[in-house]
């Protein structure tokens, strides 16, 4: 998009920024580096790494991935880590460094219009300040400085987080934002705002609620958190919807605060909420972060993973801790980190972080429950040794079994060794069975069901399709690699795409051959008016590594959603919007070579997108 801002040709920006940014700084706030002779490695972000590949190279201030190839300069590492354009990039290290660039005006009618990254982030920038500005005015910011007062949150920590009030009336940031010319659009875009049924006008979509903005890891506002201020307000948190800037299950709150001190601490604090990451940072503990009201994910694991290698996962209460230790059993398994689970409950009556730290004395009782953390796989272990405990034989013999075949589906073929040598004794333990036979039994691959179909077909296929099948069981997946995934767990979800969001499945838009050719087959299946899902698919062809591409990704995305049915249309619903973005923006990115014929293109792609998909004549039975 840099591309459509005039810019004068060389104006010694980029130089004046690169030479005032030192590249081991900007990748080392993210990425944990170590010293390396005259170099630094560390993780590589851009491939899923399980020892450090990338080095920093200060003497030529580049990154370079020996594995994946990443590599350049520290403004593609900018680029590349935080999905940013270049003039964004630009912009993010000018403002670390202190340097005022020379400002650029957009081009008339160059710029495109409605939402786009940069006007979301803008209209999330702005309505940032507005609630802020509310907080603090003398009058109509008395509501939320009474619950601030009222919870004892310091006035640093309203700066630090930026805490604002939304204000009790329909149009506060509509009016506002009318005054100031912004883009409607953009406000729409970002669910700051919402159109009115009848089609005139728009209305404040966060009313009287105390406002937790929340920023990506490069500390941009990219989502706002409301909690209500009157009790019979519901629902208790309005959270902003996802949009292309806010991927609610790949970001952590906080995590731009609390990167520096986790690298320096190797151990991240995850709690439940907004409130809690507060009170565990007024209290010192500044490497505490939260989910947004979602279980962790592999995303989460992987950014955490960058930066520590401890996790402690801090729950409130039992029952919900141990639901929560379950989902993040299988998260954090394959990866290189220690995860402990810290239950409040068996410390104190306080019901979370907030609650316990401030009172008195509560620090101390919260590091205590801190240091007496379980180690995940201990505390699984533990559970399933009370399972079995006074099981008759056969009884002992199939829980044994289940255990092993769960914890093989995990990756335990592929868990570090310390952890799988933990795991085979104490199963060994549980059944009295000799950790030699626990290993035999042990299947070999990542993925249950998928195991036979990797074996079959690494024989003779070669090693590129077993690489792009870990890939689908743990990397980093495209938009519609996911919505691949949702169909074969559900084939009814084809029937409710239209047929512009079933190109977003078409082989075409797969980069990986094999991925290409489970779409294929899915639309084949799909135009014949069968349901596309996985058991359909699986008959449909013979070959053993299609077969498995599908078993991965199906089983990926059944556990990333829990195999619950509302939260897979959920997260169907969300890659829709984002793969839909991506097409956009690749659409935009050609823009330049041609702009006459990709504009037409683009409004096509653009009209195509409006169109109702509930409108879409569905397939017969
Ligand atoms: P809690 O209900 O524990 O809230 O939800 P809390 O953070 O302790 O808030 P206070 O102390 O009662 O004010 C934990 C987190 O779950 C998400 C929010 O992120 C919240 O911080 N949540 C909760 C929602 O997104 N929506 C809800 O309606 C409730
Ligand atoms: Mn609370």
């Amino acid at each position: 998009m840099a591309k459509l801002w005039s810019q004068p040709k060389d104006n010694g920006d980029k130089e004046r920024v690169r030479d005032a940014s030192d590249i081991v700084r900007i990748v080392g706030d993210s990425v944990a580096l170590r010293p390396k002779g005259r170099e630094f490695s560390g993780l590589c972000p851009f491939h899923d790494d399980h020892r450090p590949s990338m080095n920093v190279i200060p003497s030529k201030q580049i990154f370079h991935c020996f594995v994946c190839g990443a590599s350049g300069d520290v403004f593609t590492f900018v680029q590349k880590f935080h999905k940013m354009d270049f003039r964004e990039a630009l912009e993010y290290l000018a403002e670390r460094a202190g340097i005022a660039l020379t400002p650029v005006r957009v081009a008339d009618g160059a710029a495109p219009a409605g939402p786009n990254r940069r006007t979301l982030l803008e209209a999330n920038s702005e309505a940032s300040r507005f609630f802020r500005g509310m907080l603090a005015h003398a009058e109509h910011g008395k509501p939320g400085r009474e619950v601030i007062e009222r919870r004892r949150i310091a006035s640093e920590m309203v700066e630090t987080f930026q805490l604002g009030l939304a204000p009790d009336r329909w149009d506060g940031l509509m009016l506002w934002a009318r005054q100031r010319q912004l883009d409607e659009e953009s406000l729409v875009g970002a669910g700051l705002v919402k159109r009115r049924e009848s089609g005139d006008g728009a209305y404040d979509a966060l009313r009287h609620r105390l406002i937790f903005p929340i920023h990506n890891k490069a500390g941009q506002v990219i989502a706002f958190g409301g909690r209500k201020i009157r009790d019979e307000d519901e629902p208790k948190y309005l959270n902003s919807p996802e949009t292309p800037l806010f991927n609610k299950s790949a970001t952590l709150y906080a995590l731009h605060l609390a990167s520096n001190k986790i690298q320096s601490e190797r151990t991240a604090i995850i709690c439940e909420g907004y409130t809690d990451v507060i009170a565990c940072h007024q209290a010192g503990f500044t490497n505490a972060v939260a989910t947004l009201g979602t279980a962790l994910t592999r995303e989460h694991a992987r950014e955490l993973r960058l930066r520590c290698d401890k996790v402690v996962l801090l729950f409130d209460g039992d029952d919900a801790g141990q639901r929560a230790a379950d989902r993040a059993v299988p998260i954090f398994f394959a990866e290189q980190i220690d995860v402990c689970i810290a239950t409040l409950a068996s410390h104190t009556d306080a019901k979370d972080p907030d609650e316990l730290l401030k009172r008195e004395g509560g620090a101390e009782v919260f590091r205590k429950a801190l240091a007496s953390a379980q180690d995940l796989i201990e505390y699984r272990l533990a559970r399933v040794r009370a399972r079995l405990a006074g099981a008759g034989l056969s009884a002992l013999e199939k829980g044994i079994t289940q255990e092993i075949a769960e914890f093989a589906g995990m990756g335990l073929a592929t868990a570090p060794p310390q952890r799988r040598e933990l795991i085979e004794r104490r199963l060994a333990e549980i059944s009295g069975l000799r950790e030699s036979t626990i290993r035999a039994i042990t299947p070999a691959g990542r993925n249950g069901p998928a195991r036979v179909f990797v074996e079959m077909s690494t024989a003779d296929e070669g090693p590129d399709h077993s690489k792009e099948l870990a890939r689908l069981n743990g990397g980093i997946l495209s938009a519609c690699e996911h919505l691949l995934g949702c169909v074969l767990c559900d084939g009814g979800l084809w029937s409710r795409m239209s047929l512009p969001d079933r190109d977003l499945v078409a082989p075409e838009a797969y980069s990986s051959p094999l991925v290409a050719r489970v779409a294929t087959l899915m639309q084949s299946l799909g135009t014949d008016e069968q349901s596309p899902a996985l058991s359909a698919l699986l008959q449909a062809t013979e070959d053993g590594v299609i077969q498995s591409a599908a078993v991965c990704l199906m089983s990926r995305i059944a556990s990333e959603t829990d195999r619950d049915d509302a939260r897979l249309s959920q997260h169907w619903r969300a890659c829709l919007v984002r793969a839909r973005a991506d097409r956009m923006a690749g659409a935009m990115s050609e823009l330049a070579d041609s702009p006459a014929d990709k504009l037409a293109q683009l409004r096509e792609i653009k009209s195509k997108q409006g169109a109702d998909r509930r409108v879409m004549p569905r397939p017969r039975q």
